[in-house]
């Protein structure tokens, strides 16, 4: 079999900005959805791609475009058999039929952007759907086969007590989802919330949090595999596994960041800038760099340090690091105190 490669598609629309979310996106543009939607799939199509084995369109908002001509893009990729395709969802966008017409293109994973279950976090983090909404939309990708799904929750939002955060996770829970992302509020610099500190997040609340997801999750069937990431076993993301092991992957469309064989690379970060590269025949880049060897090493031990396997044992220098890391003489593991402190303890990889 050949090596795994990804393509990541990224839609940058949105129909309202939430005042946490600092990707490239925008809610002012949507007259240029039609130009894009064809130069993603001139770009692919010019690209000549080998095979593919994981797709995840994500944004923005993927569900906010048309879905037919998102298939038309789908359908420009080289995809194996056997590739996961994911496309990223707003509850409040999703019908029957728009699923309907991503399963016949081929969509076998969608990730539902929940981020909570409590009706005044969400307000708080400026959500337009509701509990219902991620109801009806869990139950419209079941009544179309679409065979496995993520729900992605935000701790930390404005007002969340520790009880309402056990309510989204049960909550959730009962929808019985294959793969749950729990991601704590992160402080984007430029983002109106950076600027409103009251309400930003505490880091011992996030704690409690992040412990409570852990229990509630793991008891329920689907341990942790990398730190935000928990999964029934073999519904774990291949598409962010390939991530994390530093596989191959090309991103399209505007801001899309691709990795090859050490070489990093980012797109234009406008639509319009994207549109007009593709339409006069030139690059999409907008900058680059090439990692020599130790860097990609270390990134390398990074990026394992936050997954379920670890690292190889001489990797880390755990002296001082008892409760936070757990050897076994081949590997070393992240505890559940470690994962709270990745960062930290990925500064002693060696
Ligand atoms: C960029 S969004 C795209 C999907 C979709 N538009 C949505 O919002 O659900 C992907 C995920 O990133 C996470 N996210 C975005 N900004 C974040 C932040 N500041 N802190 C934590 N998670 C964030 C959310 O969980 C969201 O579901
Ligand atoms: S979090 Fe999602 S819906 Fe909100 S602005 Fe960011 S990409 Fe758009």
């Amino acid at each position: 079999m050949s090596e795994p490669f990804g393509v990541y598609v990224h839609i940058p629309f949105c129909s309202q900005r939430c005042d946490y979310c600092a990707f490239a996106t925008w809610t002012d543009r949507h007259h240029l959805q039609g130009a894009y939607l064809r130069a993603l799939r001139a770009d692919i199509e010019r690209s000549a791609l080998g095979p593919v084995s994981s797709v995840f369109i994500g944004g923005g908002t993927p569900t906010l475009v048309d879905g037919a001509e998102l298939a038309s893009v789908l359908a420009a990729l080289p995809v194996v058999p056997g590739a996961e395709v994911t496309v990223e969802c707003n509850p409040d966008d999703v019908t029957p039929a728009l699923f309907q017409t991503y399963a016949e293109a081929g969509v076998n994973r969608v990730s539902i952007g929940v981020q909570s279950l409590v009706p005044h976090v969400l307000a708080s983090l400026g959500r337009t759907h509701d509990a219902a909404n991620v109801a009806a939309a869990v139950a419209a990708v079941r009544s179309v086969g679409i065979p496995t799904f993520n729900l992605d929750l935000i701790y930390g939002g404005a007002g969340e007590t520790l009880a309402d955060w056990r309510t989204t996770l049960e909550g959730a829970l009962e929808l019985d989802p294959p793969h749950v992302s729990a991601y704590a509020l992160t402080v984007e610099a430029g983002t109106p919330l950076a600027a409103d500190t009251a309400r930003h997040p505490d880091d011992d609340d996030l704690a409690d949090k992040y412990e409570l997801a852990d229990d509630l999750l793991s008891a329920a069937g689907r341990p942790n595999y990398e730190v935000s990431n928990w999964a029934v076993p073999g519904h774990e993301c291949r598409h962010n596994v390939l991530y994390w092991q530093q596989g191959d992957y090309v991103g399209f469309g505007s801001a899309a960041h691709s990795h090859r064989r050490g070489r990093r690379w980012w797109n234009v970060r406008t639509p319009e800038r994207y549109i007009a590269a593709v339409e006069a025949g030139q690059p999409t880049e907008a900058a680059g760099e090439d990692l020599d060897l130790d860097a990609q090493r270390i990134e390398g031990l990074q990026l394992a340090l936050r997954m379920r396997d670890g690292v190889p044992a001489g990797a880390l220098d755990t002296e001082g690091l008892e409760g936070l890391v757990i050897a076994d003489g081949e590997r070393v593991r992240l505890t559940r105190s470690g994962r709270l402190l990745a960062n930290e303890v990925s500064l002693r990889l060696r």
